[in-house]
């Protein structure tokens, strides 16, 4: 083997039947068209744009983000233009790139996600449909999907139906147990699951003594959150054979490396995006750099391969 040839590093993962050329996508959010100015979207794993609904939403009250030590939270509501307009404008848009486009929808219920699932799922251009079932900042249902795995089984069920893609489910971190969510989202048919959602959190301005977060209460992302999904990914690695997608709190590669040696098969990245705009490439080039350090070819040997020992119980 020449030198070249054993420099060679292989970054390719599967999600079910979507490939992948490396990790690497943003998280739905946390992305949009204009990071185009400063990253080329044929570098990524995937473009995941904000999660779509059926109808134009305004979002939830202002202010919609704040800083918290190591992270941020916000209270968007899934602001949205609605479907007509992602069908008209979004999907074209992403047609010139590469790489899959992975469409995340939001519903008010489960006929609602099963019947955007059909439209959308139906088009060549879309590689994977996301299942937001865990968005914090929604009343009722848009955040109770994913706490129930009953309701998750069935939502997936119904969603599995009326299309073929690969369903990805993204689950809420708001729950007793993941694996539990995890396990019945397998059941109902989902390919793989992106641990996940942000962290329903509250921040106080104590001079003003209100809430920091118009809606009072929001979604916690950032470093702060990242030990949470990293134990919540190699817990779900145990339960479930689903590939996973760790989301949450990643800001260069070393916690890349580090969800992946937890379980993951793909990382999205979004508050570090805001931080460092080049966020998302960086941090594919430490991998790269990484597996050079460790001589490992195939970034899949790193799959949930974190040396750990069973947890001890205290009797
Ligand atoms: C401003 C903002 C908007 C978001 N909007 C969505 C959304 O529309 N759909 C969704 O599934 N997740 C949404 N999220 C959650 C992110 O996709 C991601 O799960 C979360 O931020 C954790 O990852 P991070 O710590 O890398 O940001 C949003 C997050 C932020 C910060």
């Amino acid at each position: 083997m020449n030198q070249s040839a054993k420099d060679e590093i292989n970054l390719e993962v599967s999600i079910g039947s979507l490939k992948l050329p490396n990790p690497i996508m943003p998280a739905s959010g946390a992305f949009g068209e204009d990071m185009d100015q400063v990253i080329d979207f044929d570098q990524l794993a995937a473009v995941v744009p904000k999660s779509i609904t059926k109808y134009p939403r305004k979002g939830n009250r202002t202010p919609r983000v704040c800083e918290v030590t190591a992270g941020m939270i916000n209270s968007i509501g899934i602001q949205s233009k609605g479907i007509d307009y992602y069908l008209k404008k979004t999907i074209p848009y992403y047609k010139k790139y590469h790489v899959p486009l992975i469409s995340s929808i939001s519903a008010d219920s489960i006929d609602e996600f099963a019947e955007m699932a059909e439209i959308i799922g139906s088009l060549e251009e879309v590689a994977a449909l996301e299942l937001n079932i865990s968005c914090p900042n929604l009343k009722g249902n848009g955040l109770a999907f994913g706490l129930d795995p009953e309701t998750t089984r069935n939502l997936l069920r119904k969603v599995r139906e009326v299309t073929d893609k690969p369903l990805i489910a993204k689950l809420s971190p708001n729950v007793t147990s993941i694996q539990e969510i995890a396990v019945a989202a397998e059941e109902g048919g989902a390919d793989g699951l992106n641990i996940a959602n942000t962290v329903l959190a509250m921040a106080i301005d104590i001079h003003t003594r209100k809430p920091k977060i118009g809606n009072v209460m929001g979604g916690l992302s950032g470093p702060a959150v990242k030990p949470i999904i990293i134990r919540m990914i190699y817990q779900v690695r145990q339960a479930s054979s689903l590939p996973i997608i760790g989301c949450g709190g990643v800001m260069n590669g070393e916690d890349a490396i580090e969800m992946i040696l937890a379980g993951a098969t793909a990382v999205q990245i979004g508050t570090a995006s805001f931080v460092n705009p080049t966020a998302l490439t960086d941090t594919l080039e430490d991998i790269k750099a990484y597996m050079r350090t460790y001589h490992i070819s195939d970034i899949r040997e790193l799959i949930g391969k974190v040396m750990a020992s069973e947890p001890i119980v205290a009797e």
